[in-house]
């Protein structure tokens, strides 16, 4: 396959890039600062003219990982009472609008039975008390992402909701916070961003070929 990750300098964005390339991917990776993709693109996504311009220079694509997300650490730990409208439109803006601007750029690219992968969260299913924004936005992927599926069929449109899985944000919390989050799981742990990345990867393959507007969730059992 030849297909396009956004966010491949992340922590699953990475581990997505890897799997790829190991399984004998092209791999095109989009993110503002370096990848391990075959081929990158430092773009920012709310900046369309350049993922655009990268559009141009890839031709056919077969499937395209839309894994950036904003993970500001900040909005994570306000109280709902100093949240504020610009808290709320910074993450829709990169998780949504460029979302949405990756998937306009490509669309070209993308031929009938090809695959595009959003990537949704636990608290975008089931809400969460804290990191609201964050929250609402996954919920909108969610979606966006079931739009798209009944707008562009037959290209497939999924997503993937992730609950806890080792990147950079569980160095921003304790050791008791991150405890809470392992027990919040049924299987008691936190996922690693390599179960990730396979989750998206077989939705991304044709061996999800009958597979549509489907929210997969990887959670070690978070949400039930
Ligand atoms: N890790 C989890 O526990 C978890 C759980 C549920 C959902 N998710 C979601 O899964 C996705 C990946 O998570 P992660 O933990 O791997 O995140 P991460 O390590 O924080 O990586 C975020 C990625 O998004 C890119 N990005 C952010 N803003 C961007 C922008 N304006 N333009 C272009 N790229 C941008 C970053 O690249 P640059 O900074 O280089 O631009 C980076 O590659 C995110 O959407 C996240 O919300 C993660």
């Amino acid at each position: 396959m030849k297909v396009v990750i956004s966010g491949a300098s992340g922590g699953i964005g990475r581990a997505l890039v890897r799997l790829a390339k190991s399984r004998g991917d092209t791999v095109i990776g989009i993110s503002r600062s370096p990848s391990e993709a075959d081929v990158h693109f430092d773009c920012d996504v709310l900046d369309y003219n350049c993922l655009s311009r990268a559009s141009g220079e890839v031709g056919q694509i077969d499937g395209l990982a839309v894994l950036h997300g904003h993970g500001d650490e900040k909005l994570w730990v306000k109280p709902v009472a100093e949240l504020d409208a610009k808290d709320f439109l910074d993450v829709f803006l990169v998780d949504v609008v460029g979302a949405f601007n990756v998937v306009k750029a490509f669309l070209p690219r993308l031929a009938a039975g090809s695959s595009i992968v959003f990537v949704s969260s636990t608290p975008g299913l089931i809400g969460d008390s804290y990191g609201i924004p964050y929250a609402t936005a996954k919920g909108a992927v969610v979606a966006l992402a079931r739009s798209l599926a009944k707008a562009l069929a037959p290209i497939r449109v999924n997503a993937v909701a992730f609950g806890p899985i080792q990147t950079r944000w569980t160095q921003w919390i304790s050791e008791e916070e991150l405890a809470a989050f392992r027990d919040r799981t049924l299987l008691k742990r936190i996922g690693s961003p390599e179960e990730a990345a396979e989750a998206v990867y077989w939705l991304l393959s044709p061996a999800s070929s009958y597979v549509t507007g489907h929210v997969l969730v990887v959670d070690g059992g978070e949400s039930l």
